[in-house]
């Protein structure tokens, strides 16, 4: 696993997240188009796009628990990650049954079942709460951030420059190279 990964969770997430998205796009497109040649090519995609994304959404699921058990996090986090889990699990089954859905109703040359296209839409707003939850994982609560920013080293640095920089007009500092006064 690269270093800057907590987990393979995020690696993953991003997929669960798109995917179902791209599926919903490509089915509309699909039938707003279906007199042209694309019509069924974006079904086609549509289909791929939802097979692979409730792929990546099982496995989300399943880094998702290595994830909980191996970060730290307080009762705050802990808290936001089981809200965030809870609506995985209902992303996670409403986009299996719609895989399923799109089995059944392969025969079809061109665009989606009403039903389908009702499944595939819930499971894209299913997957962009799970999403906004799993952000508040990291953003707010900053489950499996390494470092935090510490912005008294950059005042720090700043006060260093700012000094530097008043030399030049200082009529007491022996006036030399302007630019030995820039080197830190
Ligand atoms: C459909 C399934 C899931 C999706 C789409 C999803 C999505 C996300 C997203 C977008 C993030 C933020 C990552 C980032 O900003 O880079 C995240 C973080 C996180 N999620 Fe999920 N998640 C899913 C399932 C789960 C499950 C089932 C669990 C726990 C059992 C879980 C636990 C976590 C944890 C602990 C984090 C914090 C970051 C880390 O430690 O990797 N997730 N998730």
């Amino acid at each position: 696993m690269p270093e800057i990964l907590p987990n393979w969770h995020p690696a993953v997430v991003h997929f669960a997240v798109a995917l179902p998205l791209l599926t919903f796009l490509f089915f509309i497109a699909a039938s707003v188009r279906h007199r042209t040649g694309w019509a069924p090519a974006l079904t086609t995609a549509a289909r791929w796009s939802l097979c692979l994304g409730t792929v990546a959404a099982l496995a989300a699921v399943l880094t998702g628990q290595g994830a909980m058990t191996t970060s730290t996090m307080d009762l705050a986090g802990h808290e936001n990650v089981h809200i965030h889990l809870t609506w995985a699990y209902r992303t996670a089954a409403v986009l299996a049954v719609a895989s399923l859905g799109a089995w059944l109703d392969r025969k079809r040359a061109v665009g989606a079942h009403p039903l389908l296209l009702l499944c595939v839409a819930g499971g894209m707003g299913l997957v962009a709460i799970t999403g906004w939850y799993g952000a508040e994982n990291v953003y707010r609560h900053g489950i499996g951030v390494q470092r935090l920013p510490d912005p008294a080293a950059l005042d720090d640095h700043q006060g260093h420059a700012h000094h530097h920089h008043h030399d030049h007009d200082d009529p007491a500092s022996p006036n030399g190279d302007p630019e030995a006064d820039h080197r830190h």
